[in-house]
């Protein structure tokens, strides 16, 4: 099949483009807010800590499969044992469900973008907010708009869409937040946003922290639903693969520190609460953009870097079911991308709904949208992840030795593989149900 011989066209490529994957509304949007809610500087060591020591494993198993087997993930299941088909269609169902809600949340972003150009601003975001995304019809179309933005570049191709738009919005992606985030840090609020952040207060360690950091760091790298995989499945074949996973992880959170750094002066030179919730980036930001100098071109700044990071990141969800739709059922590149359209479109518009006509629907106490993100976050992932380690760990002999080249680091992966990482995640799952 097409999808086979692809490959990309250089290392650089693969990089931004995982690293397009990894960085998205998870940085931008959700670990600001996590951060705040979880006593700041404390919460960023134990992240980095389990970033770096654990989530480091499955990432390299991921890109791992990818670059052994070069398929996708059904098929690289398969390959290895044809009784585990069942759970590498479970990351497809995933990497389906993820967009139907992330999706919606992307729609409002294309309103917003539109609001700030058009400087067409509410004087009470709150209650623009919640008059907005509570309508039928106007957040469904733009949440299908989005979508359809976002398959144009798995449906053009690996390197005629995928690759040409990471190239692009990336590097672009990346000035900005710079840009915001030095703007940031001419505010008042500066010096105590900065103290937040990097000042730990050990004192508010606690247990549910470890989950919630385990949880965002698997969200945002991505893990567990095929899409580092199918990427991985690109690469060259003298790819280092440690190398390139601790890349993907030094940019990954260089990248949520910069979002850090951008979103806690502005929060607190206005004496916001820098635990505002999911809202931060929706009713507490855009409030505060307009009382700033230039307050037009930061918010449109701030949605377009949004916008940038959410559909590099939605494109690599849909290639991973795509190129699965591809080898699987002998579809077109093009079926494919019209298949998993019709699929995310179907599910993310009662998403988008239980904001509003369908606010009192509820799946086990949760309104379709919260549902979807909890099944996917605290069930899905960690269970995909902990069947893709003992997978690997167990079932592929070597399989650490495959993958590095020195022997120190296929010694080391290799136990906590098939020993500590599974007892973390069995601990995870358990916590979460
Ligand atoms: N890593 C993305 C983020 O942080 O927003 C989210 C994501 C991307 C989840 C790709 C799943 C996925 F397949």
């Amino acid at each position: 099949m097409e999808n086979k011989k692809s490959q990309w066209s250089s290392h650089i490529s693969f990089i931004i483009a995982t690293v397009g994957s990894a960085v998205g509304l998870g940085n931008i949007w959700r670990f600001p807010y996590i951060m705040g809610k979880n006593g700041g500087a404390v919460f960023l060591v134990t992240y980095l800590l389990i970033i770096a020591f654990i989530c480091i494993v499955p990432l390299c198993c991921e890109l791992g499969l990818g670059k052994l087997y070069k398929k996708d993930t059904v098929s690289t299941f398969k390959q290895i044992n044809p009784k585990f088909e069942p759970a590498g269609w479970l990351c497809i169902i995933t990497v389906i469900l993820i967009p139907c809600f992330y999706f919606v949340v992307g729609g409002w972003i294309l309103n917003y973008i539109w609001i700030f150009l058009t400087n067409n601003l509410p004087s009470n975001f709150a209650q623009y907010f919640s008059a907005f995304s509570s309508q039928t019809i106007m957040p469904c179309l733009l949440t299908i708009l989005f979508l359809l933005l976002t398959a144009y570049f798995p449906y053009k191709g690996v390197n005629g869409g995928i690759e040409k738009a990471n190239n692009i919005m990336m590097p672009l992606f990346f000035v900005m937040l710079v840009v915001l985030s030095i703007f940031a840090l001419t505010l008042s609020g500066a010096k105590e946003g900065l103290n937040f952040m990097f000042h730990p207060d050990f004192t508010l360690f606690n247990k549910n922290m470890i989950l919630t950091a385990l949880g965002q760091a698997l969200f945002t790298l991505s893990i567990g639903m095929g899409t580092i995989l199918t990427y991985g499945s690109y690469m060259k074949e003298d790819t280092n693969i440690l190398k390139s996973g601790y890349t993907l992880i030094i940019c990954d959170t260089i990248i949520a520190l910069l979002a850090g750094i951008m979103i806690f002066p502005i929060v607190f030179s206005f004496n916001v609460e820098p635990s505002a919730g999911a809202t931060l980036a929706f009713i507490t930001m855009p409030q505060m953009f307009a009382k700033l100098p230039f307050s037009t071109i930061t918010g449109f700044i701030f949605f377009v870097l949004l916008f940038f990071a959410s559909i590099t990141s939605g494109i690599s969800m849909m290639e991973a079911a795509i190129c699965t739709f591809i080898t699987n059922f002998k579809f077109s590149r093009k079926k494919s991308a019209l298949m998993t359209s019709l699929l995310i479109a179907l599910i993310s518009i009662p998403a988008s709904l239980s904001f509003g006509i369908l606010s009192d629907f509820h799946i086990f106490n949760k309104t379709i949208f919260d549902f979807l993100d909890y099944l996917t976050s605290n069930l899905l992932l960690p269970f995909n992840t902990l069947f893709l380690c003992i997978m690997c760990g167990w079932c592929i002999g070597d399989f650490c030795k495959k993958i590095f080249k020195n022997g120190f680091s296929a010694m080391t992966f290799n136990i906590l593989l098939k020993f500590i990482i599974p007892i973390v995640l069995i601990f995870v799952l358990i916590s979460s149900l």
